[in-house]
């Protein structure tokens, strides 16, 4: 890998909060692939603009898929890596899915902790911030023909960020698609694909004037299943105890805040189920009180606790709108081994040490 000198880099200065995704920093890593080469040229140099030609695939049939995850500052000043082996193994699906080159996982890992170790001092070192990492796979390929690509680009960068939603780990407000739908059983939505992403944006933004900051959307062929938040899988909890999840249907995206949370919720004290889950079932449940929390798990809020849901112009409000001890209560355990704070039994953690 050529790792070229920076003219002139910036300080790493960034406010308090840097917010969501509006900062970057002053590297990004790049390879290209062409089915004589493989995958070849990697190179870390200056972030900015990429040189696209007008024609290339992704820009007409949205050829592209790409990951998240995050870089924790530890107290002892080292940074830790959330289980990105399982990011790298969900790009390769994703790529299968829209006929993309894969990427030699351990090699994609050793990429981003390079970038991560020359970008350290972009990693906040205050509480709930940290440094979103982006990969990004796109076809290249100048063609107008409908077909899987030949010529890739791969990109990663970096970006301080504080927590997800502007008001932190307070509850947010979902409304429950009936219209639309994201995704179909044997569609993309098990891959991280844009295509999947921009079919939503502006249902979201058409419920953001009426308080709700997030779309769940129900399974889309009885829309009568729930499926996934935006950017977050569900979860629901019965009567203060149990944790239930919607099972993965073939259309929803296999998190990895999901995965680890039924790995992590069980020694913690509940028991966890994965299940098909009516909406109608659900909602009952909460206006008897028997779900007693909801919450949204993902890499970029990482446990979200849901306030209240709109359906069909109704709204169902859950443990007063505020945030419930099992969210709680699981938020700051998954945090805890992010961060370091507390060993991390299950082998997830990647510390990169800054010298
Ligand atoms: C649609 C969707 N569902 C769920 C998630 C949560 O997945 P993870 O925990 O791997 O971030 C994400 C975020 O990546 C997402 O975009």
């Amino acid at each position: 890998m050529i790792i070229e000198t920076l003219q002139n880099p910036r300080p790493a200065i960034f406010p308090d909060n840097p917010g969501f995704g509006r900062l970057y920093t002053n590297r990004m890593f790049t390879q290209h692939y062409t089915q004589d080469q493989g995958w070849h040229d990697a190179r870390i140099g200056a972030f900015g603009p990429l040189p696209m030609h007008p024609v290339a695939q992704v820009l007409h049939i949205g050829l592209a898929i790409f990951e998240g995850t995050k870089a924790y500052r530890r107290a002892d000043g080292n940074i830790n890596l959330f289980r990105v082996d399982r990011n790298m193994a969900r790009l390769n699906r994703s790529a299968v899915r829209l006929g993309m080159p894969e990427i030699d996982p351990a090699t994609h890992i050793d990429y981003i902790e390079s970038l991560v170790k020359l970008e350290h001092e972009w990693v906040p070192r205050l509480p709930n911030c940290t440094l979103y990492i982006r990969p990004v796979v796109i076809s290249t390929e100048e063609t107008l023909e409908v077909r899987i690509g030949k010529k890739f680009l791969h990109y990663i960068f970096l970006s301080p960020v504080g927590p997800y939603f502007a008001n932190g780990f307070n509850p947010v407000a979902v409304h429950i698609s009936h219209d639309y739908v994201r995704a179909v059983k044997g569609g993309t939505g098990e891959a991280k694909t844009t295509g999947n992403y921009a079919g939503t944006v502006a249902v979201a933004e058409q419920v953001r004037p009426h308080g709700y900051q997030q779309v769940l959307w129900l399974d889309a062929v009885e829309r009568r299943y729930i499926e996934e938040v935006g950017a977050m899988n569900i979860m629901f909890v019965r009567d203060g105890k149990h944790i239930v999840t919607p099972a993965l249907s073939g259309s929803i995206l296999h998190g990895v805040t999901r995965e680890s949370v039924l790995q992590l919720a069980p020694d913690l004290g509940y028991t966890v189920s994965e299940e098909r889950l009516d909406v109608d079932e659900i909602l009952a449940d909460i206006e008897k009180g028997r779900i007693t929390e909801a919450f949204g798990v993902g890499t970029a809020a990482v446990v979200s606790p849901v306030g209240k849901f709109g359906y069909k112009g109704k709204e169902y409000r859950i443990n007063d709108e505020k945030s419930g001890p099992v969210a709680t209560h699981l938020y700051k355990a998954l945090t805890d081994i992010q961060y370091g704070h507390t060993p991390d039994p299950y082998g997830w953690m990647r510390t990169i040490k800054i010298d």
